[in-house]
């Protein structure tokens, strides 16, 4: 396996690409389930869940070929099935569920279980098919799920579910009649899939708001043009933390500041200084970091996905900053490896209390999520020595080019095996 190693204190200084979204990538790449036929999709990142939902597609019957302009070929659907053995490493894999049983009538996916940052249940996305007309039952770890043609309902998510809300609005755009999904999901992500099941001829309005009508439609057909993935706004928000703590200047471009409005603003109160333009966001950072209150909320409230960068910049304020985490209920996996690194955080239940300390230390540490890890390399860029960051299969799943694009920027950073213990050699490869 390999490492990242970094040594920190360098000012981050210039431009940098943000990639397409990982969570409007991922569901997207599931819609075209619903469409028989060749869609092409652009602006997909070169990630590991990217290749997962690939293979899983494939897997079911539907051949891709990755390129600037990636085809997926969904005319025949082979199986209806996600395997343990693809949800397990990818829980969006129950997406396929609302799909499947839209088009196929049936799908069997297996249940995902909990993970690292929580027992993650999927009871909202099965009360809403159920609405629809589909029939569930539990066997030997697999949800079965059928249905005749699904038939439109008004529908209440209990809580406004990212995943729920995508499940239910791609099986209800084929149902008979009219679908309102309310308390529903308004994140960017969600606007990115309605917008394009609408290139497949979908009809969805208040797709951005908290209630979403779907009229169903008989047949989808997949889009003359190939249609583009948003920007990622949390890499982006990544970015930009990545010239807060290090007190550098970097331009993000190719992204959208109103998908970022809480982060910005937090940014602003920790110090920075964000100036936006178009597609392009610029943050410089200050020379001494200030103390800040967050809370995460669904959007547009502070995202979850943003909790353990913010709180990286924390540990170097001047004062005490509060953290909350609602959305999940163990976030907080990045806290003990910080405090390893000298941050002082006091964690209980789902607030954390971070008193600033002048410096972070480098060591060698690990996290078992993706956004704890992202965390980890930013308090490595600003740390003093050297800073190993273990297990980056995890930032594999999530921040395409990563060491390419912080070495752009001014980081010293490299990949190497993680069987590699000698400062020297880990020097070596920092300089090659
Ligand atoms: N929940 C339920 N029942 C359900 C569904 C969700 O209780 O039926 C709970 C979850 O356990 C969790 C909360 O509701 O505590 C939020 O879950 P949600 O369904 O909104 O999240 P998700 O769809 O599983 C997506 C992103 C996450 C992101 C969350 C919140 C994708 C592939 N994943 O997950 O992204 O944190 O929304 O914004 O879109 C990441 O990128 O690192 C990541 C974890």
């Amino acid at each position: 396996m390999e490492k990242l190693v970094i040594e920190g204190g360098q000012r981050l200084q210039g431009t940098i690409r943000a990639s397409g979204a990982k969570n409007a990538a991922l569901p997207i790449m599931i819609a075209t389930l619903l469409a028989p036929g060749e869609h092409r999709l652009t602006n997909l990142p070169e990630l590991a869940d990217v290749s997962s939902t690939l293979s899983l597609l494939g897997r079911m019957g539907c051949p891709s070929l990755v390129g600037d302009s990636t085809k997926i070929d969904t005319t025949r659907i082979a199986f209806n099935e996600a395997p343990y053995d693809v949800v397990r490493k990818m829980r969006a894999s129950v997406l396929v569920l609302g799909p499947m049983l839209a088009r196929q009538g049936e799908a069997r996916v297996s249940l995902p279980g909990g993970c690292a940052i929580g027992v993650r249940p999927i009871d909202q996305h099965l009360k809403g098919l159920e609405a629809l007309g589909a029939k569930f039952e539990l066997k030997g770890g697999y949800i079965h799920g059928t249905a005749g043609r699904l038939r439109g309902a008004d529908i209440t998510l209990d809580f406004p579910t990212v995943g729920g809300t995508e499940n239910i609005i791609m099986a209800a755009v084929l149902a008979e009649g009219t679908t309102h999904l309310r308390n529903a999901a308004r994140e960017p992500e969600v606007v990115d899939l309605c917008n394009f099941l609408t290139t497949l001829g979908a009809q969805i309005e208040g797709a951005g708001t908290d209630v979403i009508t779907i009229e169903g439609v008989t047949r989808l057909t997949p889009a003359s043009r190939p249609y583009p993935i948003c920007p990622d706004r949390i890499e982006t928000g990544t970015w930009l933390c990545a010239a807060a703590i290090t007190g550098g200047d970097i331009e993000i471009t190719d992204t959208d500041p109103a998908q970022l409005t809480d982060v910005l603003t937090k940014l602003q109160e920790a110090g920075c200084t964000i100036t936006t333009s178009g597609t392009s966001i610029r943050c410089q950072g200050p020379e001494t970091l200030r103390p800040f209150e967050l809370t995460t909320e669904p959007y547009p409230g502070f995202p979850t996905d943003m909790q353990a960068q913010l709180m990286v910049l924390a540990t170097l304020a001047n004062g005490e900053s509060t953290v909350t985490e609602k959305i999940f209920e163990n976030r907080f996996m990045h806290v003990p490896e910080l405090c390893r690194m000298g941050a002082r955080i006091d964690a209980q239940g789902n607030v954390a209390t971070i008193e600033g300390v002048p410096t972070l230390t480098g060591a060698a540490v690990m996290a078992s999520d993706l956004r704890a890890s992202a965390a980890l390399v930013l308090a490595g860029l600003s740390a003093q020595g050297l800073t190993e960051v273990l297990r980056i299969y995890h930032l594999d799943r999530g921040y395409e080019h990563l060491v390419d694009k912080l070495k752009g920027v001014g980081a010293r950073i490299a990949r190497i095996s993680d069987a590699v213990r000698e400062e020297s050699v880990m020097l070596a490869a920092l300089d090659a």
